[in-house]
């Protein structure tokens, strides 16, 4: 390499070094330091890389001039913006020290998730296991095995959201029922919490989507007895000791006899005094239909169980007052801050 190309690589080397020290320059005497190590007219390290110039052929003095020169330019310019951006970290505009301090979010669960971990732990210690099945069902899981014929009007496309090809969005949780029976001899005893999808008007007690928690229990000898303490216990375990349950009859397709369950809670009100709540439907429920269990490729003869389905949103509309269901699902932080928990607010 001549010795114009190894002085004008130096400098280069020296600007390189030069741009990265200032980078780390914490504040204006740093600054100063920089400058005055690079650009100090005597004992500048520039400085000293052109005293090499004395050395070099006179043809080739100017291209290291010119070289030496850009280098010098490039450092001022790059020590001026350095220190303008020491300046503006100071005191930069837009910077009020005298706001107060940012406060953290912090989240909480939703109502509806609340209460449907409530039933959860309720059914979790009474022996129970959770179980799911698919949002995108057939008409078979979701009508034809629940002993619902396809002419019934709960299929009616009117009602439910047909996909292609004899699918369709699970109008309830029923079908893990079916799924559950195919896939584990009894005893059986499962919860299936799950999104249900029905040609609904979206109106303040209507979504067309919402979630269900389906109950089952087949086993040898489960009764109608049984039935109604398990309901009872979870009743008492949800709402406390006074809670009372009572079935009125109803009729579904997949269970025989059928019921809709309602509770009457004890609250405490603020002076000590106690107070009965109206009766409030919590689920439909019902002793399963031999015929679904048939469907299910279970022996009939042999086993009974019963099934419920409730809808958490139901119940904490009424646990809290709500009065529009939208509100559930439309993620204002007015609304929603008010599950926060109190520790956190
Ligand atoms: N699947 C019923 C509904 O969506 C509820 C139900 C479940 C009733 C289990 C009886 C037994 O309305």
């Amino acid at each position: 390499m001549s010795d114009a190309a190894s002085l004008i690589q130096e400098l280069q080397r020296l600007e390189a070094e030069a741009i990265e020290t200032l980078a780390h320059a914490a504040d204006t005497a740093a600054v100063e330091a920089v400058r005055i190590d690079f650009l100090g007219r005597k004992d500048g390290r520039v400085s000293r890389v052109l005293r090499g110039m004395g050395r070099l052929d006179p043809a080739d003095r100017p291209e290291v001039g010119a070289a030496a020169n850009r280098v010098k330019a490039a450092l001022e310019t790059a020590l001026t913006a350095r220190l303008a951006e020491l300046a503006a970290g100071e005191a930069g505009p837009g910077v009020d020290l005298t706001l107060p301090g940012r406060s953290s979010w912090e989240g909480g669960r939703h109502p509806v998730t609340r209460v449907m971990d409530e039933m959860w732990n309720v059914f979790r210690d009474m022996g129970f296991s959770r179980a799911r099945g698919p949002e995108a069902e057939t008409d078979w899981y979701n009508f034809e095995a629940l002993n619902t014929p396809l002419d019934h009007p709960a299929a009616d496309e009117q009602d439910t959201l047909y996909l292609e090809h004899s699918h369709l969005l699970r109008s309830h949780t029923s079908p893990v029922q079916i799924r559950t029976l195919e896939q584990y001899a009894p005893p059986i005893r499962i919860l299936a919490p799950g999104w249900v999808y029905r040609r609904d008007t979206y109106d303040a007690t209507h979504t067309p989507a919402f979630l269900q928690v389906e109950g089952l229990v087949v086993d040898e000898g489960v009764s109608f007895v049984d039935f109604k303490a398990t309901l009872a216990e979870f009743a008492r375990r949800m709402w406390g000791e006074g809670t009372q349950i009572r079935f009125r009859p109803s009729f579904f397709p997949f269970t025989e006899p059928s019921a809709e369950v309602d509770v009457k809670r004890v609250i405490e009100l603020p002076d000590g005094s106690s107070r009965e709540t109206d009766w409030l439907e919590i689920m439909g429920a019902g002793m399963v239909d031999p015929a679904v269990l048939d469907a299910a490729g279970v022996d009939s003869e042999r086993y009974t169980g019963f099934a419920f389905g409730m809808g958490p949103a139901r119940i904490a509309m009424l646990k809290y007052g709500v009065t529009d269901l939208r509100t559930f699902f439309e993620s204002d932080m007015r609304f929603l801050e008010q599950f926060v928990p109190e520790a956190a607010r």
